[in-house]
């Protein structure tokens, strides 16, 4: 069979993390897929930063766009992130390019997720977006493929491994929110503005998402109501803990009476739970299906690793020929979302 030929845009963490497992696990993937997976092209800010990893014999290109567009690649891999700006009309030229798109771009996603589904659906082409939400955790597989013939009841977890760290760091070693931040963007879990961690909208992007797989319903950011953690202090997580709780910073999205109720904020956890236990940069997300029951899926949120994991096994579907609609139903059947009203509960 002929290889899959990439095109990758973006060779930050995630990129970089690519890079890294075809290296290392490119002979062992095709000997499972029977097919090679090859990068043949690569636009990245910088051409002659030292990444460690080989990339000789690849063409480098100064635009994602001209990238996209190129017919010498099969896949386009989009990890540069921002919800608009180039990563948006990148995707848009490989889609309409018919092209397949892997992407683990959460942000553009949230605000674009339908009429990039709709592009897709209409070239017949694959918009994978695993990598998108809780890192290595297969959670968008989950509720697209395994639990698909489920009523979800509720989605709920911890999905942003860098607030987790803080907040588990905080509590742990006695630390200071600056300090742990600082370490948390070192090692490569934060975004590129960390204020997308800490204030929650980072969580909120992936729980849009988790919410249209969940509940068959158009992406929907902005009815999402979003707090995050920057006004958690020291004492409020010793004051939790001598009570018996742990906070944590929890995305929950349900379907109620009055329409569906979706919200990011730090919450106090029995420090007996499952979820309660979740430290460092380690995410958890539960689904609760009415045939299914809870199941709870728990694993590293973020880091260069973990994601390029994800990212690959998006890779392998579209190697093995698997197309399906991006958020299980196809854009023309997605319900509207009506919001709950908040302070109804
Ligand atoms: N900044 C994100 C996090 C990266 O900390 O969870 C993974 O999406």
């Amino acid at each position: 069979m002929k290889p899959l030929k990439l095109g990758i845009a973006g060779l930050g963490t995630v990129g970089g993390g690519l890079l890294g497992l075809l290296q290392a696990n490119g002979t062992h993937v095709a000997n499972i897929i029977g097919r090679e997976i090859r990068v043949t092209g690569i636009s990245a800010r910088n051409q002659s930063k030292e990444r460690g990893i080989a990339v000789d014999g690849v063409e480098w290109f100064a635009d994602p766009v001209a990238l996209a567009r190129d017919p010498s690649n099969d896949v386009f891999v989009e990890l540069i992130g921002g919800e608009d700006g180039v990563a948006k009309a990148a995707v848009e030229a490989a889609l309409s390019a018919k092209k397949h798109v892997v992407t683990a771009n959460k942000a553009l996603l949230a605000k674009h997720g339908v009429e990039l589904a709709r592009l897709a659906e209409t070239n017949g082409v694959a918009l994978n977006f695993e990598a998108a939400v809780a890192g290595g955790i297969p959670v968008i597989k989950t509720l697209r493929e395994a639990l698909g013939a489920n009523r979800v009841k509720r989605v709920y977890g911890i999905l942003n491994g860098t607030c987790n760290y803080i907040l588990t760091q905080m509590q742990s070693e006695n630390r200071a929110f600056d300090d742990v931040l600082k370490e948390a963007q070192a090692l490569g879990y934060a975004e590129a503005d960390p204020t997308f961690d800490i204030g929650g909208f980072d969580a909120a992007h992936k729980l849009a998402l988790l919410t249209s797989l969940a509940f068959g319903t158009r992406v929907a950011f902005e009815q999402i109501h979003v707090e995050g953690i920057q006004s958690i202090t020291q004492a409020d997580i010793e004051a939790a803990d001598s009570l018996g709780y742990r906070i944590k910073l929890l995305g929950v999205s349900m379907e109620t009476e009055s329409g569906i109720e979706a919200r990011v904020s730090p919450v106090l956890i029995n420090k007996d739970s499952a979820i309660a236990e979740v430290s460092g940069v380690t995410n958890a997300v539960a689904i609760d299906g009415n045939f299914s029951g809870n199941i709870l899926l728990v694993g590293p949120g973020a880091g260069a690793k973990p994601t390029a994991s994800a990212v690959a096994g998006d890779i392998l579907d579209i190697a093995r020929g698997l197309v399906v609609p991006p958020f299980v139903t196809p854009v023309a059947q997605l319900k509207a979302h009506r919001r709950a009203k908040l302070d109804q509960h």
